[in-house]
């Protein structure tokens, strides 16, 4: 089964307050999601291998460490995704981005595909699929799904609020990804909203309704 980690460094955590925030605007919500995000990103990214280099400092020759290993892939799913890109791409500019359009109807809350576009080279790369929402977790299982179609196979999630039923359904039917959460919320609601959550994270990042 997928490992479950909760980014629940205090500075996450207090970002995340406000977020929920209903009385949080949306300059401010859009500008802490991407700090956020941007926090998500060095806990998720510390277990990407290193390698010995030597470099010459001014005084001697010293052991050094740079990254090595598989080049990384963000994989906003469209819309709320793309919230969280820039905040990542901040502390890994060499990132490329690929695209997965899915919206959830609001009737059945099954995941409707309308667009993907991904890196020549996304089979050479590890992804990481990006969602501040995990709610009945229809649309990260849909996005893993199209992204393995393709013969990807290395990749993890990141999202902000996770409802528990969404956690379970990737962890069913992704046991290979890794989830990366800042918080696990209570419930879902009868409308398949995470309770307490944030409401609807694409029209506060966006200003829509
Ligand atoms: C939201 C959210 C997730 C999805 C989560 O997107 O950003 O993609 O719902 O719900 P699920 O886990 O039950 O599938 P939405 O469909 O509202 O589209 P949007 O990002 O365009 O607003
Ligand atoms: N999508 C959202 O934006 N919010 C929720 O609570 C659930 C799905």
């Amino acid at each position: 089964m997928g490992k479950l980690f909760i980014c629940d460094h205090p500075l996450i955590q207090h970002k995340l307050t406000y977020i929920r925030d209903e009385n949080t605007k949306t300059k401010d919500f859009r500008d802490l999601v991407d700090e956020v995000a941007t926090l998500m990103a060095y806990e998720i990214t510390r277990d990407i291998p290193l390698e010995h280099v030597q470099v010459k400092t001014p005084v001697t020759t010293a052991d050094c460490r740079i990254i090595s290993g598989r080049m990384l892939g963000l994989i906003p799913i469209l819309r709320a995704g793309l919230g969280m890109v820039d905040g990542i791409l901040k502390l890994i500019p060499a990132a490329k981005v690929g695209h997965v359009g899915l919206y959830r109807d609001p009737d059945t809350l099954q995941p409707v595909e309308y667009y993907v576009k991904l890196p020549t080279d996304v089979l050479e790369r590890e992804l990481i699929v990006i969602d501040p929402m995990l709610a009945t977790g229809g649309s990260a299982n849909m996005a893993i799904e199209v992204l393995k179609r393709r013969g990807c196979t290395q990749m993890k999630l990141m999202c902000l609020i996770a409802a528990p039923e969404g956690i379970k359904a990737v962890q069913q039917e992704h046991p290979d990804v890794d989830i990366y959460v800042a918080a696990v919320d209570d419930y879902l609601n009868d409308h398949g909203y995470i309770v307490p959550g944030l409401g609807d994270a694409g029209d506060r990042l966006f200003g829509t309704k």
